[in-house]
């Protein structure tokens, strides 16, 4: 059959090697996964007994308005229930941005080391990809976007995604750089601004403010928030859109009726009122990241400071080799070669025992694979 170019030629999207298939092929009983940026504490709890109870009526189709998760929504975001809608994911956000606002040949424009699924949606929808470079501190550089879309209207760029914080990079574009690019890019009406903000909760630098402040005053700013990472509800696939009301009209008039099943929707409206949970996600997360960078100094590998809930570290040598012999020993890390990183692995914050035992296994792969 024939496909297209444009599709022949994409970069495959490699999700984090399952634990189940590791343990088959080593033959391994105990394997940790830190590969996802999954929440370490399971489920939230409250999410949990919300599920259990909706089990008896799923003979039901799930609301196709999502009427109870975004009434939650809306009085916890403190966000007009118009301005919000839901996804399978914030991965299907994505693609049904890129499919509604881009027409074949149109660009979508972000940053290098940007999260791949920017990338795959693009190609996937026929549409040109362009990103600027990172910024020395590996952190996206929105004066350089907002300058490429200003100095080419050419290329009709219709969607610029900026994921603050970004996976996999774990840098975040601070207060005052979005302030100015809003000042330069707000207000178009042939641009969409796309904050993705999976790892919101996570961010603790002093200068990060989320793009939710702005939603309402900058009338073509689009948030995408997920319920995969914080609420550690990844299995069930839900995200949001946060967004004006006519983006919000047009984007469910795209999505599927049924796009988010009913457990799912029950998940998340619970998950977002258990602020216990998120507490201890939080704790977690930042102890673990902490105890993270302290190994990784003593171990001498450089890494980026993170806000989200996994860091990037460069190994120094062939990553991939790196990434094979800690899967032979029961650790599953991402690798980050289809973002140009060769030499850069990607982990996970977890419990910390299987933050102590990655980091052990990381001490003796290193001895066993030499630099390159
Ligand atoms: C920056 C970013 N955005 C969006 C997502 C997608 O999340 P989900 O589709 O699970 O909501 C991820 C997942 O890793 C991510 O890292």
């Amino acid at each position: 059959m024939k496909v297209s170019p444009e599709i022949l030629n994409m970069t495959p999207y490699r999700p984090g090697k399952p634990i189940s298939e590791t343990q088959r092929e080593y033959g391994l009983k105990t394997v940790y996964k830190l590969a996802s940026n999954e929440n370490p504490l399971g489920p939230s709890p409250k999410a949990l007994a919300a599920v259990r109870e909706a089990l008896a009526h799923q003979h039901f189709y799930p609301d196709p308005s999502a009427y109870e998760l975004l009434s939650v929504l809306s009085r916890v975001w403190n966000v007009p229930r118009e301005c919000l809608s839901i996804g399978n994911g914030s991965d299907e956000i994505i693609d049904l941005l890129t499919r509604i606002y881009c027409e074949a040949h149109d660009s979508v424009l972000t940053s290098k080391a940007a999260f791949q699924a920017y990338q795959v949606s693009s190609v996937a929808n026929r549409l040109k990809l362009r990103e600027t470079a990172l910024t020395k501190d590996w952190r996206f550089d929105l004066e350089a976007i907002a300058d490429d879309f200003l100095s080419h209207p050419e290329q009709k760029i219709r969607l610029i995604f900026i994921a603050n914080p970004n996976n996999p990079t774990g840098t975040h574009v601070t207060k005052s750089e979005m302030d100015k690019f809003f000042q330069r890019l707000g207000g178009r009406d042939d641009v969409l601004l796309v904050f993705d903000e999976a790892y919101n909760e996570f961010a603790r630098a002093k200068d990060y403010a989320s793009a939710m402040d702005y939603v309402g005053k900058v009338s073509n700013l689009v948030v995408l928030r997920t319920f995969s990472k914080a609420y550690g509800l990844a299995g069930f696939r839900v995200g949001a859109l946060v967004a004006p009301k006519e983006v919000v009209e047009i984007y469910n008039r795209v999505r599927k009726p049924f796009n988010v099943n009913d457990l799912a929707q029950i998940a998340a409206a619970a998950a977002v009122e258990d602020t216990d949970f998120i507490r201890d996600s939080q704790k977690i997360t930042w102890e673990g990241l902490d105890y993270f960078s302290k190994e990784l100094d003593r171990l001498g590998l450089k890494h980026l400071p993170s806000q989200g809930n996994f860091v990037l570290f460069d190994t120094e040598r062939d990553a991939l080799k790196v990434y094979e012999a800690l899967l032979r020993r029961g650790i599953i890390m991402r690798p980050v070669v289809n973002y140009g990183l060769p030499k850069h692995l990607r982990l996970s914050v977890g419990r910390p025992e299987e933050n102590i035992a990655a980091i052990k296994a990381l001490e003796e792969v290193l001895a066993e694979v030499p630099k390159s």
